[in-house]
């Protein structure tokens, strides 16, 4: 180590003149130098408010794999309960809630026909494209059938995803296409955006395709999720990480941003919107290898040029990771205020059987277990602590941003610009009240609260 500890007296005279610099905040934080003033909040007020997320935007919902022909499988995205059926192949999407008395159709699924779902409690008859009331089990002729129904959703399924456009009961604009809720592609962009270093960045949308990846439910709010995404200041809880150590990784401490532009706002007309990062570019960024005042330094040596970006409403794309050719996406999709779906998605195009076949077995037993869940645990730890900061709502007036945090700030903004609503809080809906005696019994008996619905046993 060759780092100099700086002189105590120095230090205690820079701590002297900064503290001369802080003002009181309400609620007893201190202003200081933070990057997030009051001024700049205004600019993301909409983001602010999103704890239930952004509406009227695609989500991922399932893996196809998930949703076998002829089931029926409750979720629940943006406070919405979602029922998701497959018949003779294709996905439909209902609103989960029954509008008689409320019950979600897929804690029981009946299936009495292939274009209708039927409640399990009275026999309300729904279709499954349009969510009409078509028949009532228990009423056949009842003068409600017909003049009513629950909302139906938009679905795509793609190269082994199914999509889910997540819209607001009385959205009537024309749904947006898919492409435009995820990252940019490539080689369309390639002019834009060069990236010399490392083949094209393939896309969950080009053909042969092949996704795999994992889902499982975080619990913080899903905005404090999407910011480690790309936070250019955390890779510090990556350090001590087995597959770091393993790989010999020159993992920095941090990247530094020394030139603004190498932040680049996306905001195409008909395309996606967010933002990219040139991490690879020493133009605009210095990755932090050492730190004098605490006498660190990163030790390993194999460096990798990667960038990311993130995009309307909170998907992250790590392109060149974990390896070449592939690329990680991430979703961080709302499900409570409190709950998020972590979705970690691998891509690579694979022509042919024997590339999808290497490509299946290094996701087995690498990507998957030493990254998606290994690496990337660090990040669900993360998130699950700050939770308790941001509960209330206050920690997003409290917490002090760095200059590091310029990314997260320019995130928010972009958000706001561009998200297609704001998700209300849900009405008659786990989680919208919390800690009711159901939530209690649930808890107690060893269910967490949930992205999926667990299912009623066959024999009650
Ligand atoms: Fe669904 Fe009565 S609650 S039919
Ligand atoms: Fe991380």
């Amino acid at each position: 180590m060759s780092a100099t500890k700086p002189d105590t007296a120095d230090l205690k005279r820079d701590r002297k003149a900064k503290a001369r610099s802080k003002k009181r905040l309400g609620g007893g934080a201190l202003e200081g130098n933070r990057a997030n003033s009051a001024r700049e909040q205004k600019l993301y007020q909409n983001y602010k408010d999103a704890e239930w997320g952004f509406i009227n935007h695609w989500y991922p919902a399932l893996f196809s794999t998930e949703l076998a022909d002829g089931d029926a499988e409750g979720i629940k995205i943006c406070g919405i309960p979602i029922v998701l059926r497959r018949a003779k192949g294709k996905v439909y999407a209902l609103k989960d809630q029954c509008l008689h008395r409320g019950v979600r159709l897929s804690k029981k699924p009946l299936c009495l026909s292939d274009s209708t779902i039927t409640c399990w409690y009275h026999g309300y008859t729904f279709d499954l494209e349009s969510g009409e009331l078509v028949s009532i089990v228990a009423a056949p002729d009842d003068k409600i059938i017909g003049t009513t129904g629950i909302t139906s959703y938009p679905v795509e399924e793609v190269n082994g995803m199914i999509f889910v456009f997540v819209k607001e009961d009385d959205f009537d604009e024309d749904i947006p296409p898919l492409a435009s809720d995820l990252p940019i592609r490539y080689p369309e962009n390639n002019e834009r955006f060069p990236h010399p270093l490392w083949p094209d960045t393939p896309s969950v949308l080009d053909d042969n395709a092949v996704c795999l990846g994992i889902h499982r439910t975080g619990f913080s709010n899903w905005r404090i999720a999407v910011e480690n995404g790309f936070d250019a200041g955390h890779l510090l809880i990556h350090k001590d990480n087995p597959i770091t150590l393993a790989k010999d990784m020159s993992l920095p401490m941090g990247i530094k941003c020394t030139n603004p532009e190498g932040m680049v706002p996306i905001e195409d007309d008909d395309g996606p919107k967010g933002f990219l990062q040139l991490f690879y570019s020493s133009d605009h960024f210095v990755p932090v290898l050492e730190n004098k005042v605490l006498d660190m330094k990163v030790d390993g040596v194999a460096g990798r040029p990667y960038r990311t970006s993130v995009v309307v409403p909170g998907v992250l794309m790590v392109e060149n990771w974990p390896e070449e050719h592939v690329v990680q996406y991430e979703w961080y999709v709302p499900v409570t205020d409190d709950t998020y779906e972590y979705w970690e998605v691998l891509v690579r195009v694979c022509p042919s059987e024997a590339e999808r076949e290497a490509f299946r077995y290094r996701f087995d037993y690498l990507y998957e277990p030493l990254f998606l869940e290994g690496f990337n645990n660090c990040d669900l730890f993360a998130r699950d602590n700050m939770q308790d900061f941001y509960a209330d709502g206050t920690g997003w007036d409290d917490e002090q941003l760095a200059d590091m945090d310029a990314s997260v700030i320019l995130w928010r903004k972009q958000a706001s610009r561009f998200a297609r609503g704001i998700a209300a809080r849900p009405r008659g809906v786990a989680g919208a009240l919390k800690a009711t005696s159901q939530q209690m019994r649930d808890t107690a008996a060893g269910e967490a609260p949930a992205y999926r619905v667990r299912k009623a046993p066959k024999i009650l």
